[in-house]
């Protein structure tokens, strides 16, 4: 039986060790550094757990009333085609309190996505820190 809650620092090594199953290097450096991107203000996570066990995770953030954004979800290969990612989104989505999630892209889970009720978006841009190059006329 799954249960769904509210990550605490407690599951990051479950997070983690799906994110390294994915190989998504920003979320496996550092745990500390994994909590508090997925604790920080402003952030939703939750956790799908089997008894103690990580399945599966999201996090999203956003404004809390119109406009929120999927970071980041996983579940863990032996957990996946049971609905524990459906539910997962629709967790995360309902803690943000916007009305809406938008994903930035996807590499691999478009079938996953394209289950939900969804608009298609182009996809946008990452912006890095750094200063942009001056205009001339400024
Ligand atoms: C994408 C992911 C989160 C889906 O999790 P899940 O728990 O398997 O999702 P669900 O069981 O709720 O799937 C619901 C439906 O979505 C579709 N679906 C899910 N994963 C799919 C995949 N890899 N390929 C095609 N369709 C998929 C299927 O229609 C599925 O229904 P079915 O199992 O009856 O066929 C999981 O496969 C995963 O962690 N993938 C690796 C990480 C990843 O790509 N994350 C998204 C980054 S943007």
């Amino acid at each position: 039986m799954i249960s769904y809650r509210d990550f605490v620092p407690e599951h990051v090594d479950g997070v983690m060790a799906i994110c390294r199953a994915e190989g998504w290097p920003s979320y496996i450096e550092d745990p500390g550094l994994t909590a508090r991107a997925l604790t920080a203000p402003g952030i939703k996570s939750v956790v799908a757990l089997d008894e103690g066990t990580v399945a599966g995770f999201a996090t999203a953030g956003g404004d809390g009333a119109i406009q929120a954004y999927l970071i980041l979800i996983g579940v863990q290969e032996g957990y996946r085609h049971r609905g524990i990612g459906t539910r997962l989104v629709e967790e995360v989505h309902r803690r943000t309190g916007a009305r809406r999630m938008d994903l930035l892209s996807t590499e691999g889970a478009d079938k996953f996505y394209e289950t939900f009720p969804y608009a298609r978006k182009l996809p946008g841009y990452r912006i890095y820190p750094g200063a942009a190059q001056p205009s001339a006329d400024v």
